[in-house]
């Protein structure tokens, strides 16, 4: 487990079923973990989720903040990022946990708004947080910048093509996002995770060695913190509890 002390993340995506873990796992780690959130039913469930682990910064426990905004809109991003400067002044670590999911039609006779929809959440949503966050460790030319990926970025099903284009799409994002940081010490990662996540949601058909989002947060910790295998590696593939890169 890594001391995250002095870490000021924001977890895009933070009230997914991931997400939410991811924040958990960061915030009991000792982070100040800052969410963008849209629905307050939503909000509120994540800040029951790490009541137990949260506490005063002051007494070296991790907080978590959660802050109104639109990740879809890059004004409204725009009001988060200086917020964020505001009360916090940086942003160490950036997670993008985001996206939804998608099944349906092939891509010939896909209806246009059905793409939009998957376009817009699984990918317009990455572009406007690298502007939101990646901008901001470009300034002090330092931060870790995760992004979420799972096995559609490589995996290819039919009726759910645009799923797999996006999340490609999204994998190519983080390997241009880790050219254009030459020269800083800042790291991208894509952190693939290929098995379905053990989530609060996820009630049947568990399999005991998936990874639980709480176990994808504690990678993230450790990407941050620089102690896993291969940490100049851009692409970080998990599979299972058993097989984590050692
Ligand atoms: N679940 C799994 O088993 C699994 C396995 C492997 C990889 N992954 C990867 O993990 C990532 C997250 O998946 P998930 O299962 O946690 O998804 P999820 O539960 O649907 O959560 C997605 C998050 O993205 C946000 N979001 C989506 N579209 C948005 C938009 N247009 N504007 C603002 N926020 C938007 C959602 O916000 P709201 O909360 O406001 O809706 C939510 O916080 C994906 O990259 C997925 O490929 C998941």
């Amino acid at each position: 487990m890594e001391r995250l002390n002095d870490c000021v993340a924001v977890v895009a995506g933070g009230t997914g079923s991931v997400g939410e873990g991811v924040v958990r796992s960061l915030v009991r780690d000792g982070a100040t973990v800052v969410v963008p959130y849209r629905n307050d039913a939503k909000r509120q469930r994540l800040e029951e989720y790490v009541q137990d682990v949260a506490g005063d910064p002051a007494d070296g426990k991790g907080q978590l903040v959660c802050m109104p905004a639109e990740i879809g809109n890059i004004d409204s991003m725009n009001v988060f990022r200086q917020e964020l400067l505001d009360r916090f002044g940086r942003v160490d670590l950036g997670v993008a946990c985001l996206g939804s999911w998608y099944y349906g039609y092939s891509l010939h006779n896909m209806p246009v708004e059905h793409w939009d929809q998957v376009i817009n959440d699984n990918l317009k949503t990455h572009f406007i947080c690298v502007r939101t966050l990646v901008s901001l460790m470009h300034e002090r030319h330092t931060g870790v910048y995760v992004m979420i990926n799972g096995g559609a970025a490589e995996l290819i099903a039919p009726e759910i093509g645009a799923v797999s284009i996006s999340a490609a799409a999204q994998l190519m994002t983080a390997r241009v996002l880790k050219q254009e940081a030459r020269g800083t010490d800042i790291r991208i990662h894509s952190l693939m995770v290929y098995n379905p996540v053990k989530t609060r949601d996820r009630k049947t058909e568990i399999v005991d060695d998936w990874l639980s989002a709480e176990e994808v947060g504690g990678y993230i910790g450790g990407l941050y913190a620089g102690s896993v295998p291969r940490i100049n590696k851009t692409i970080h593939r998990l599979y299972t509890r058993s097989s984590l890169p050692q």
